[in-house]
C-alpha cells in the first residue's frame, strides 16, 4: 500500500533528481543524493517509532483489559461467595469450575468433578442427574436433617452447544416445617371439630327415631348436646382469635394498670373455683408495679394459666412473682403440681396440643389455651416460656417490655 510518508519521499526524490540533472555539477549531485539518503533514514526511523508506539499502546491496552477482567472475576467470586446458598457451575467436562464456600462445605471434601465417588451419594446423584440430563429441574431432598430445594440450570454456548450446568441449593427446612405444621393443624382442627359434631349427630338421630319415648334419656342427651355445642363454639372462637392474633389483626387496647391489683382481682373472680380445688394463691408483686398492656387480653392468659393449674397440676399452691430489670417486667406463674414430662414440654404451646394424661383429655379443653396465650404475649412484643420438673411443678415465665 502507498503510504503518505512514502509518496512524500518519492516526490522529494523526484524533485532533487530533476534539480541534480539541471545543475549538472558532481559535487551538488553528491550533496543532493546525501540529502536524499538522510531524509530517507530519518523517515525510516520515524516510521519505526510509529510502529513501536502502536505496538506499545496495544500491549498497554491488553494489560488494562486483563486487569479489568481480573477485577470483574474477583467481583464475581466475591458475589458468588456472598450468596448464602451452595452454588456450583459444572463445566461441559463435568469439572466444578466455579463453586462457593457453601458448596464446598456441603460436599465436605475437596472434590474436582461430578464423578468423584467420595461425594455422598444423595448429593452426587443430583449433581450427575443435572450434568448428564442437560435439563432444567427443581427438586427437593433431605440431607443430614436439612431439607434442600435444588435448582439446576443447563447452560448453552454458541451453536446451541451444551456448556455444563449451574446448580443452586436452597435450605428450605423452615418452609417444609411450616407446611408440615399447616397440614397437621388442618388435620387436628378437623378432628377436634368432628368429635363434637359426630356426638351431636348421634344423639339427634336417637332422639328423632320413630317411637322414641324416653324422657330421662332425652333430658340427658339435650344436656350433652348443649355441652358439645358450647365446646364447638369455644373451639371456633379460639381458632378465630388465634388466627387474628397471628395475623396482627387484633387491636390491643393498652392501658397502664397496677399488676398487683390486677392479680388480686383475678384471684377474687376465681375464688370459688380455687377454693373448691383447694388451691392457695400467693402473689409477690410490689404494690406500685405498673405495666402498659391490654388488660382484657392479659387476663385471658392468666385465666388459662389458672385453669391449667387447677385442671392438670393437681397441686395445692400457685405463686405469682413479679420483678423488674432491663426495661422488662417479669411475671412468673409457679405451681408445685405434677409437672410435665421433658419430651412433651416443647409441644405445650402448639395448637391443639393436649398432654397424654387422661386428665388433659377429659378436661374438655381444646388445647388452644397456651397457643393463644403465646400469641397474646407476642402481640405485646413479649415472651412466654415454660420450665417443668415431673412431680415438682411447672413455671410459666412472661416477660413484657416496660415502656
Ligand atoms: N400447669 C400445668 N401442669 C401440667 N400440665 C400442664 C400445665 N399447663 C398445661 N399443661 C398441659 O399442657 C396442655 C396444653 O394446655 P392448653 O392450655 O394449651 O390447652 P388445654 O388446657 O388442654 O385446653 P384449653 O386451654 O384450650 O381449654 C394441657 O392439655 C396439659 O396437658
Ligand atoms: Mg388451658
Amino acid at each position: 500500500m502507498l503510504r503518505k510518508e512514502n509518496s512524500f519521499q518519492i516526490v522529494v526524490f523526484a524533485f532533487f533528481s530533476i534539480l541534480a540533472l539541471m545543475v549538472r555539477n558532481t559535487a551538488t549531485i553528491v550533496l543532493l543524493i546525501a540529502c536524499q539518503i538522510i531524509i530517507w533514514i530519518v523517515n525510516h526511523y520515524k516510521q519505526n517509532d510509529a510502529l513501536h508506539f502502536a505496538k506499545k499502546k496495544a500491549e498497554i491496552e491488553k494489560v488494562e483489559a486483563n486487569v479489568r477482567a481480573d477485577d470483574a472475576f474477583d467481583k464475581l467470586v466475591k458475589l458468588i461467595n456472598a450468596i448464602p446458598s451452595p452454588l456450583v457451575y459444572i463445566n461441559q467436562k463435568g469439572d466444578f469450575e466455579v463453586s462457593n464456600q457453601y458448596f464446598d462445605q456441603l460436599i465436605e471434601i475437596e472434590s474436582k468433578d461430578v464423578y468423584d465417588v467420595h461425594i455422598d451419594s444423595p448429593i452426587r446423584q443430583i449433581l450427575l442427574d443435572a450434568f448428564l440430563n442437560e435439563k432444567q429441574f427443581v427438586r427437593q431432598f433431605n440431607y443430614k436433617d436439612i431439607d434442600f430445594q435444588v435448582l439446576s440450570i443447563p447452560l448453552v454456548a454458541e451453536g446451541n452447544r451444551y456448556n455444563g450446568c449451574m446448580l443452586i441449593f436452597q435450605d428450605v427446612t423452615r418452609v417444609v416445617e411450616g407446611e408440615k405444621m399447616q397440614k397437621r393443624f388442618i388435620a387436628d382442627a378437623s378432628h377436634e371439630l368432628r368429635t363434637p359434631i359426630t356426638s351431636i349427630k348421634g344423639m339427634i338421630e336417637i332422639l328423632t327415631r320413630e317411637g322414641f319415648d324416653d324422657k330421662e334419656t332425652e333430658v340427658e342427651f339435650l344436656g350433652q348436646i348443649k355441652k358439645e355445642n358450647n365446646r364447638l363454639d369455644k373451639i371456633v372462637e379460639d381458632l378465630l382469635l388465634q388466627s387474628k392474633l397471628r395475623a396482627n389483626q387484633v387491636y390491643l387496647e393498652k392501658t397502664v394498670f397496677n399488676l398487683k391489683q390486677f392479680f388480686d382481682g383475678l384471684v377474687y373472680e376465681r375464688r370459688q373455683e380455687l377454693h373448691q380445688a383447694n388451691i392457695e394463691v400467693v402473689i409477690n408483686c410490689a404494690s406500685n408495679l405498673e405495666v402498659q398492656a391490654d388488660q382484657f387480653r392479659l387476663s385471658q392468659v392468666f385465666l388459662n394459666l389458672f385453669n391449667n393449674a387447677i385442671n392438670y397440676a393437681e397441686n395445692g399452691k400457685i405463686q405469682i412473682n413479679c420483678s423488674t430489670g432491663n426495661h422488662k417486667v417479669t411475671i412468673e406463674f409457679i405451681d408445685d403440681g405434677t409437672g410435665v414430662k421433658p419430651e412433651i414440654l416443647p409441644h405445650l404451646f402448639e395448637r391443639f396440643y393436649r398432654g397424654q394424661t387422661s386428665r388433659a383429655r377429659d378436661s374438655g379443653g381444646s388445647g388452644l389455651g397456651l397457643a393463644i396465650s403465646k400469641s397474646i404475649i407476642e402481640a405485646h412484643e413479649g415472651t412466654i416460656s415454660v420450665t417443668s420438673k415431673e412431680n415438682e411443678g411447672t413455671t410459666f415465665t412472661i416477660e413484657l417490655n416496660q415502656e
